[in-house]
C-alpha cells in the first residue's frame, strides 16, 4: 500500500504543477471517512481528471468497485496510465461525456465532481444509480469563495458559472426526498442522503 500512497502523492503533485483541478486532501479524507462510516462498497464518480481521487477511493479497503467518467481525451489518457501504474483491479474508467453515458448499475455513493454548471443535470440523471441507502456527494459548492457573491463578479463567464452553482443550491433546498448536509472542507462538500 506504500507504493500506492507514493503514486497518489506523485499524481497530486502532477495535478498541482499542471493546473489539473483535483480534490483537496481534506475532502478526500472526509469522503473516505463517510465511506467507512456508511457501509459504502461501490462508487460512481463523475469527473475522473487524472484519476487522483479515483485511485484514492479505490485503495480504501471497503471499496469493491469504482466506476469513473471523464470526457477530456488528454486527462483520460493520463488517468488510464495512472490506474495501470496503481495495479488496482477495482477501477473501471469510462471515456465519455457523463451527460450522455448510460449506466444501469447501482452504486452506494455517487460523487459529482465535473462541470460545475451542470450539477443539476448530473444530480437528476445519476440519482437513479443510487442504491436504497445511497449517498450523493457534490464537490466545490463554494467555488473558491465566489458562491453567494455572483452579483459582485465582473467576468461574465465566471458570474454565469457561479450563478449556476447558486441555482443548484436553491434546487437542493427543494429536494424533499433528500437530507442535505454541507461540510466546510476543501471547497465545500454537499452530502445528500435519501430520507426514509
Ligand atoms: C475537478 S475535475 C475532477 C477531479 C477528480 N475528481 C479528482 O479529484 O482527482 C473535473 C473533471 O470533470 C471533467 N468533466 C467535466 N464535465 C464532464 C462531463 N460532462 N462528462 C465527463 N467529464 C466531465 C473535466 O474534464 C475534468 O477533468
Amino acid at each position: 500500500m506504500d507504493r500506492i500512497r507514493e503514486l497518489i502523492e506523485e499524481i497530486r503533485q502532477f495535478g498541482v504543477q499542471n493546473d489539473v483541478p483535483i480534490m483537496s486532501v481534506e475532502s478526500i479524507d472526509t469522503i473516505n471517512k463517510i465511506i467507512n462510516e456508511n457501509e459504502i462498497h461501490s462508487i460512481l464518480e463523475i469527473g475522473t481528471a487524472i484519476a487522483y481521487s479515483t485511485i484514492n477511493f479505490a485503495s480504501n479497503e471497503n471499496i469493491e468497485r469504482i466506476t469513473s467518467i471523464e470526457r477530456d481525451d488528454v486527462r483520460e489518457k493520463i488517468a488510464i496510465e495512472n490506474v495501470e501504474k496503481s495495479g488496482l483491479k477495482n477501477i473501471t474508467l469510462i471515456h465519455d461525456d457523463a451527460l450522455n453515458t448510460e449506466i444501469n448499475e447501482k452504486f452506494d455513493l455517487v460523487i459529482i465532481d465535473a462541470a460545475k454548471s451542470q450539477n443539476t443535470k448530473f444530480f437528476n440523471k445519476y440519482k437513479n444509480n443510487l442504491t436504497e441507502n445511497g449517498i450523493m456527494i457534490i464537490d466545490n459548492l463554494e467555488f473558491h469563495g465566489y458562491v453567494g457573491k455572483s452579483k459582485e463578479i465582473k467576468s461574465r463567464n465566471l458570474r454565469q458559472m457561479v450563478r449556476k452553482i447558486e441555482k443548484f443550491l436553491e434546487f437542493l433546498d427543494t429536494q424533499e426526498e433528500y437530507n442535505v448536509e454541507y461540510i466546510e472542507v476543501g471547497d465545500r462538500l454537499g452530502v445528500c442522503k435519501k430520507k426514509w
